[in-house]
């Protein structure tokens, strides 16, 4: 496996995925890591981050520069070559202007990392410091025309540092160079496969669960679907899983759910109804937030009771995915920007005192719809587009009543069906209607209407950190609206949203 140590660069997440394209296993960790945890990781190679300060700044990140002298290759990217120079002795100095964008950069040794880059080549460069003295035993290996010191190596201790990203896109020959970093450097074997992990993962859920009961929240979304299978595979009836309907799903959720699951993975689930509760709590309530709070406290109480039902759990699976660690590990000391606070990290498994299994922590959406691929979900619940925790509730501006979640259930499920047919569904991160507190005059038929506005929301996306309106087709967006118009009683318009996020968020509310 790649370590990687995270110096806060908004492009760390990038360095993995580009690592694990390369079918090599990466892990990010902060740089408080300390020596014994790296050593045991048994890392063939490591990756320091870029990140936003200034090595001289005050409590800047440091990882324990021991790491150059465990005879395991290091390769330093921006900040973290930074760090590297600055560490074995050499000197950093403050730019006289920030160098940011495109740089040219020539080769100057076409070895090692740049074995097969051409001479001159396209790159992306981000820092505001350079480089002013190398430490003893490194060479330059690549300049530009504003930095000296593009990029260095020391070839006896296999320790590399380049000064720009060669992660980004803007760097169109940066794969050449992780890549011989990878395989000629760290020797890494391109062994990473999702049945390979798979395989992995269920002997070690087996080892660590022995003879106990795991308990699992399914929500029917792809990922606590594969956590479920997978879990499943390793301890079969040993799992039970929690399916709590809150009244908030869409059409016939439940019972597809547990077609899909029960009939056909043969796994256990105890479906909790519970419509009555959640829509009671929810009465008169149209703060966004609060709706949010009164869903997730009745969750919890309804979780709990039933799960209190089944004797001798000790452990809690959940679905939790990379990026929300690495941001929750963020906000607990690592320094990337915490940008949202996460719904699965934490909470429960503390009140209920068990133990916590989380099989996809280290995986990526993509990765986890590729694993539930290869251990035979279907391919309808591979495919799901992601669908929030509250529901339909933050999808009804104002107050939820039952009246209008049949109204908004029932244009939904139009809604899909049409993007499905027209070949958008997998396309799209995320397509959905929202229904406003609005109405407005229309005329149907020789009749006057007044009644409820949609809106239509369908945003491409890689993980919902940032997110784009889709350009859905004017064809399809009319056939939507005729459609919408004309089956749903008590809708006479439907608008379509051109907004991105940022600055919007995926949902309304
Ligand atoms: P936003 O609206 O913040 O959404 O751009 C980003 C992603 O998160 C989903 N989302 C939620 N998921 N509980 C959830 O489980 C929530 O409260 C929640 N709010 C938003 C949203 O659907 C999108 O995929």
């Amino acid at each position: 496996m790649i370590l990687i140590i995270d110096f806060g660069s908004q492009y760390n997440q990038l360095i993995a995925r580009r690592v694990r394209a390369c079918r090599v296993y990466c892990q990010i960790e902060p740089p408080s890591v300390n020596l014994d945890q790296i050593v045991a990781m048994q890392p063939e190679g490591i990756i320091l981050s870029g990140g936003p300060a200034s090595i001289y700044d005050d409590g800047s990140a440091k990882v324990d520069p021991a790491i150059f002298s465990l005879g395991v290759p290091v390769l330093g990217i921006c900040y973290g070559m930074q760090f590297m120079v600055h560490a074995m002795g050499g000197r950093v100095v403050r730019a006289s202007r920030r160098e940011y964008g495109f740089a040219q950069l020539t080769v100057k040794r076409r070895r090692g990392l740049f074995a097969d880059v051409d001479k001159h080549t396209t790159v992306w460069m981000s820092h505001g410091d350079v480089i002013d003295r190398l430490p003893p035993d490194f060479a330059v290996t690549a300049v530009t025309p504003n930095t000296p010191v593009a990029a260095m190596s020391c070839s006896r201790r296999k320790l590399f540092g380049l000064q720009f990203h060669p992660e980004v896109h803007h760097t169109p020959q940066g794969m050449k160079m992780l890549r011989r970093f990878l395989f000629d450097v760290c020797g890494c074997k391109r062994s990473w496969t999702m049945k390979s992990f798979a395989r992995d993962t269920v002997s070690e859920i087996r080892h660590t669960v022995g003879g106990k009961k795991v308990i699992l929240g399914l929500s029917g979304g792809v990922d606590s679907s594969v956590t479920a299978l997978l879990i499943h595979r390793a301890i079969g009836k040993q799992l039970t899983c929690i399916f709590v309907d809150n009244g908030l799903l869409r059409l016939d959720e439940a019972a597809k759910l547990r077609e899909r699951l029960t009939r056909h993975l043969d796994i256990r689930i105890r479906f909790v109804r519970a419509q009555g509760r959640f829509l009671k709590a929810l009465k008169g309530v149209s703060d966004p937030e609060k709706k949010r709070k009164i869903i997730g406290h009745v969750f919890m109480q309804v979780f709990e009771a039933e799960a209190g039902k089944i004797k001798d759990a000790e452990f809690l699976a959940q679905g939790t995915l990379y990026p929300d660690v690495i941001e929750s590990v963020s906000a607990f000391g690592g320094p990337t920007a915490m940008i949202k606070s996460h719904h699965n990290v934490g909470g429960l498994p503390k009140r209920m005192k068990l133990k916590l299994i989380e099989p996809l922590r280290y995986l990526f959406k993509d990765e986890v719809r590729k694993l539930g691929a290869a251990i035979g979900l279907p391919d309808e619940l591979v495919w799901r587009q992601p669908f929030p925790g509250p529901g339909l509730a933050i999808r009804i501006i104002g107050e939820i009543t039952r009246r209008r979640l049949a109204v908004l259930r029932q244009v939904d499920d139009l809604l899909l069906d049409g993007i499905r047919k027209a070949g958008y569904y997998r396309k799209l991160w995320q397509s959905f209607a929202v229904l406003l507190p609005l109405k407005s005059v229309g005329v149907m038929g020789d009749q006057r209407t007044y009644e409820n506005i949609v809106a239509i929301r369908a945003v491409t996306s890689k993980d919902a950190m940032t997110a784009d309106w889709a350009r859905l087709p004017h064809k399809l967006l009319a056939h939507l609206s005729n459609r919408i118009i004309n089956e749903v009683r008590g809708v006479n318009r439907v608008v379509y949203d051109i907004s991105s996020k940022p600055p919007g968020t995926i949902e309304w509310e």
